[in-house]
């Protein structure tokens, strides 16, 4: 049973300068909510009890949000607005967050490994806030499944064209069903020429605690970065890695478009926005 989930939250948020000055960019909202908070509902469903945020000075919105706000509550309990109430009640309720900083910014893997003490010694869920994911079944939870069943490392994969895999970590292996491989190889942002193959890890993995005494001993790799793609490739070497194909769409929101598309997916999706987004895209067809 997988109980607690890493959420590296520390980035600099470069793709969305210049409002990540003074606002992290895990805070940007989908509608009304920040993209943090679906990330951690996907967690949640999946059974997840507890989340380690991993942020970074200048971040403190991300635990503001996460907690109770006393002021807030009076006010609008004063005023009787009880839905709005109920709801800033439903977000400190979600889940025990703690938080714990990445001093300084060396890369994925180095952000993971200072949830280190945190994690303790359990297989834990890492999930990467710019990968939105709306599943039949949280994606993480697919995961978890494959981990219960195979004892494994799970990486999510999905396909992407050659083009891109220079934006990704890409797997290489055999198919041990028509979802799932036995991951042998990975390389983190490879060039199309030299990509093993068109498989990308998307941010969703269940990882074993060994991964931190292996990112302990992680040199600097792309980007001259601490890659945690890096790390998981020498379990993988072990073949001790499965990578699913999940069930699921996933929306980049790294970026300023892929965040409008996450809006306007979300949007058409709740009943209470669906026709006026819909109303919305008619006028700019
Ligand atoms: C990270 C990982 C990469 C993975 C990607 C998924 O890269 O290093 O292996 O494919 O997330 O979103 P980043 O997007 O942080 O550069």
């Amino acid at each position: 049973m997988v109980r607690k989930a890493v959420l590296p939250a520390a980035g600099l948020g470069t793709r969305f300068l210049p409002v990540t000055k003074a606002v992290p960019k895990e805070m940007l909202p989908i509608l009304d909510r920040p993209c943090i908070e679906y990330v951690v509902v996907e967690a949640i469903e999946a059974g997840i009890t507890d989340i380690v945020l991993v942020t970074s000075r200048g971040k403190s919105a991300m635990e503001d949000y996460f907690d109770r706000s006393p002021a807030l509550e009076a006010t609008l309990e004063a005023a009787g607005k009880t839905a709005l109430l109920a709801e800033v009640r439903r977000v400190a309720r979600l889940a025990t967050v703690v938080t714990v900083r990445q001093q300084e910014q060396r890369g994925l893997g180095h952000a993971v490994l200072a949830a280190a003490s945190a994690v303790g010694d359990e297989p834990f869920a890492v999930l990467l806030g710019d990968d939105i994911i709306d599943a039949p079944t949280p994606a993480i939870g697919q995961l978890a499944r494959v981990h219960a069943e195979t004892g494994s490392a799970v990486v999510a994969l999905q396909e992407v064209p050659r083009s891109e895999t220079k934006r990704y970590g890409i797997c290489a292996g055999e198919m041990e069903a028509p979802n799932r491989m036995r991951v042998r190889a990975m390389v983190e942002k490879p060039a199309p020429e030299d990509a093993p193959s068109n498989l990308s890890i998307v941010g969703r993995y269940i990882l074993p605690a060994e991964i931190f005494d292996i990112l302990r001993r992680t040199a600097p790799g792309a980007g001259g970065e601490i890659q945690l793609t890096d790390a998981i490739a020498v379990l993988a070497a072990r073949g001790e890695v499965c990578g699913l194909l999940f069930e699921g769409r996933r929306f980049d929101t790294g970026n300023p478009l892929g965040l409008l598309e996450a809006t306007l997916h979300e949007a058409l999706r709740r009943p209470a926005y669906a026709e006026g987004a819909r109303a919305l895209l008619k006028r700019f067809a």
